[in-house]
C-alpha cells in the first residue's frame, strides 16, 4: 500500500509559516498583505472558492477585499474594475474568478491585469517569466503541486515525469517546472491525441494526472512504486454519504494506491495546496520579492 501525500497537514504547515511572516511584517509597522477578488454573476462553484480564498486569507492575517459584480456587469465595466485594482496602492494582489459570463472576453481581461499584481500568475507576462526561468508569479495548482513534492522529499533528478493533461493552469506548467534545472525531470507531455497513453504511462516515476476525467488513470497503467500527483476534482453522486455526494479524482484511488509508492488523496491533497499557494503569491506580492516595489 502506498504512503499518502498529506496535502492537508502540508497545507496547514505552510499557514503555519506565512502566519509568522505576516505578524512579523505586522510587528515592523508594515501592511498586512492584501488579497483582493472579483467575481461576476452567481456561479456557486466560483462563491465557494472565493469564500474560501478570503477565510484563507483571515487565517493568516491578511487583509482580503472581495468585489461582487452582477452577471449583467459590461465587459468594459469589467476592464475599469481591474484598472481600479492596478492602481489602488492598498492592493498587492488580486484575482478575477474564472469563469467570466459568457459575455464577457476572459482573454482580454486576463491581459489588462498588471503582472506585478497577476497573483493567479495567468497572464501572458507572468507565464513567459515562468517559461524563461525569472521571477514570476506560478499558478496555484502547479506551485501547490511542486511543494507537495519538495516537502515529500520525492526525487526528481533524472527521474521519468509523465503529465497528463495539457491545460494552461496545470499541466502546461508541470511539464516546464519538472524539467528546469534544479528539479532535473525529464518529461512527458501526454493528452487527448496521445498514442499508446498507457504504455508511457507505465514508464513513468512519477505520474501528474490532469486530465478531468474521473478514475482515468488506472492501475495497469502505474509502474509498481511510482509516485501518484492527482488533480482530479469530480464531485460524484452518493446517496450514503451526509451530504449526497463524494469527491473524487482522476485516479482509480484504491487500486492504484496498492501499486504506487506514494499517492495524493483526494480529497486532501493537491486541492488544499492550490489557496496555499495564492496566499505565498500574495506575501511575495507585499514584499516585493518577484516585482521589486
Ligand atoms: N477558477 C477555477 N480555478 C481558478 C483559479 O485558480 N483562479 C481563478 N481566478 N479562477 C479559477
Amino acid at each position: 500500500m502506498s504512503k499518502i501525500i498529506d496535502g492537508k497537514a502540508i497545507s496547514e504547515q505552510i499557514k503555519r509559516e506565512i502566519a509568522a511572516e505576516v505578524a512579523n511584517m505586522i510587528d515592523h509597522g508594515q501592511n498586512a498583505p492584501h488579497l483582493a477578488a472579483v467575481i461576476v454573476g452567481d456561479d456557486g462553484a466560483s462563491k465557494t472558492y472565493v469564500a474560501s480564498k478570503e477565510k484563507a486569507c483571515h487565517s493568516v492575517g491578511m487583509t482580503s477585499s472581495v468585489y461582487r459584480l452582477p452577471e449583467s456587469t459590461t465587459e468594459a465595466e469589467l476592464l475599469q474594475t481591474v484598472e481600479f485594482l492596478n492602481n489602488d496602492p492598498e492592493i498587492d494582489g488580486y484575482i478575477i474568478q474564472l469563469p467570466l459570463p459568457k459575455h464577457i472576453n476572459e482573454e482580454k481581461v486576463i491581459a489588462a491585469i498588471k503582472p506585478e499584481k497577476d497573483v493567479d500568475g495567468f497572464t501572458s507576462v507572468n507565464a513567459g517569466r515562468m517559461q524563461l526561468g525569472l521571477p514570476c508569479y506560478i499558478p496555484a495548482t502547479p506551485n501547490g503541486i511542486m511543494e507537495l513534492i519538495k516537502r515529500s522529499e520525492i526525487e526528481t533528478s533524472g527521474k521519468n515525469v509523465v503529465v497528463i493533461g495539457r491545460s494552461n493552469i496545470v499541466g502546461t506548467p508541470m511539464a516546464i517546472l519538472m524539467s528546469r534545472k534544479g528539479i532535473d525531470s525529464t518529461v512527458t507531455l501526454c493528452h487527448s491525441r496521445t498514442k499508446n497513453l498507457p504504455e508511457i504511462v507505465r514508464h513513468a516515476d512519477i505520474v501528474v494526472v490532469a486530465i478531468g476525467k474521473q478514475g482515468f488513470l488506472t492501475a495497469d497503467m502505474v509502474k509498481p512504486g511510482a509516485v501518484v500527483i492527482d488533480v482530479g476534482i469530480h464531485r460524484i453522486e452518493d446517496p450514503t454519504s451526509p451530504k449526497g455526494y463524494k469527491i473524487m479524482g482522476d485516479a482509480d484511488y484504491d487500486e492504484v494506491a496498492k501499486v504506487a509508492s506514494m499517492i495524493t488523496p483526494v480529497p486532501g491533497g493537491v486541492g488544499p495546496m492550490t489557496i496555499v499557494s495564492l496566499l505565498q503569491n500574495t506575501l511575495k506580492a507585499a514584499k516585493g520579492e518577484v516585482y521589486p516595489k
